[in-house]
């Protein structure tokens, strides 16, 4: 097993890459999705479930778990690895971008960001330093810059100076990270939809060098088609011999799209997030299971897939338990999308390394074209 964190490219197809993204705690195949694990839990899944699905590496927040259970706790306790009983690769976000989003009065200087927990009302402090810190205690695999991420539409004042802000704490949090064998540090690169901010952005990180580089700010109210805008060019502007991520995304769709685009990792909250409000996802789009069409329907979500909810049970009983607010409910559509998700990345790794990127795409949208049965 690999003792550094090392980057091999596989194939090309077009701008679309695979490989493998090697770490101490186990490989991760690119392009890969990495579920999220919020609050050091898959919500309702357990972690050999989320293996099973196919997953090589999860998500962690440095927000949600310096504020409960706390890092110090976690780092007592013998890691989050160890105290959420997953072994292999964890990646966390570095806090920036949830501790705008989700807490209250936040205080934004030059030094970092005070707020206030939107679960107590304590009072905090994130810099980039605290935030690597965090990071370390938590015992993070790949560690993310601290950052902060601009809504959008912003004006472009806004997101220049925004931009440069992150740049600066992007050079802090590399200090303050030092050299840590077989754990890497992620540069994240923001400009908004600014062609010119993005490069600027791209170009101070790699001067300040990293094992990573994440494409932020994007997915926050911009639109697809502006999002791939940005991805049209924002990828080439980062080291093709390191890994690309881009944060919270996506949809499917995007997922191709991003893809297609170069991006080698990506993560969101969606297929957890929807398999808890009854929408499954599938090769032919979303479906809703509430909707009265499943109520006695004997057949599967989708009969080629391989995952639990849909080799053990129908559309009626899925349809019933989402209905009656059983906890079955979460679980056996959680981890049909994340099998779904996981199944999209297989393929799309198949396809890049037989060069078959065009063909797999134009099946993935003609088959969500058909609708669902
Ligand atoms: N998650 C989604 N977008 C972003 C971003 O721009 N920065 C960080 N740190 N996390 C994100
Ligand atoms: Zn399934």
């Amino acid at each position: 097993m690999a003792q550094q964190v090392q980057f091999q490219l596989h194939a090309t197809d077009g701008k679309a890459r695979t490989g493998v993204l090697s770490t101490p705690r186990g490989e991760i195949r690119t392009p890969a999705f990495m579920p999220v694990g919020t609050a050091a839990t898959v919500k309702a899944m357990m972690p050999e479930s989320v293996a099973a699905t196919g997953a090589d590496i999860l998500l962690g927040n440095t927000y949600h778990l310096m504020l409960r259970p706390g890092a110090e706790r976690i780092d007592r306790l013998g890691g989050l690895h160890r105290f959420m009983n997953w072994s292999g690769p964890i990646l966390t976000d570095s806090g920036g971008f949830q501790v705008m989003s989700l807490s209250e009065l936040r205080k934004l200087t030059e030094e970092g960001v005070t707020f206030r927990s939107h679960i107590d009302g304590s009072r905090h402090v994130l810099t980039p330093e605290r935030s690597m810190e965090i990071q370390k205690l938590l015992g993070s695999d790949i560690v993310m810059c601290f950052d902060e991420c601009p809504a959008l539409p912003a004006d472009e004042a806004t997101v220049a100076n925004s931009m440069r802000l992150s740049m600066r704490w992007a050079e802090r949090s590399r200090e303050a990270f030092g050299d840590r064998p077989g754990h890497a540090l992620f540069g994240i690169q923001q400009g908004g939809v600014t062609p010119e901010l993005r490069a600027e952005s791209a170009e101070k990180l790699v001067q300040i060098g990293f094992d990573g580089y994440a494409v932020g700010g994007l997915a926050v109210g911009e639109g697809q088609e502006a999002m791939f805008g940005v991805l049209d060019y924002a990828p080439d502007s980062l080291p093709a011999d390191k890994p690309r991520y881009l944060m919270g995304v996506g949809k499917p769709d995007d997922i191709v799209g991003a893809v297609k685009r170069g991006i080698d990792m990506m993560d969101c909250v969606l297929p957890t997030r929807s398999g808890r409000t009854g929408q499954a996802w599938t090769r032919r789009g979303p479906v809703a299971l509430k909707n009265a069409r499943h109520a006695d329907d004997p057949r599967p979500l989708d009969e080629a897939c391989t995952c639990p909810a849909c080799r053990n049970y129908s559309r009626a009983y899925l349809h019933h338990v989402f209905r009656s607010g059983e906890l079955i409910s979460s679980m056996l559509l959680t981890w049909h999308n994340l099998h779904y998700y996981q199944d999209l990345m297989q393929g799309l790794r198949d396809a890049i390394s037989a060069g078959e990127f065009s063909a797999f795409e134009a099946d993935f949208h003609a088959r969500r074209a058909e609708g669902d049965i």
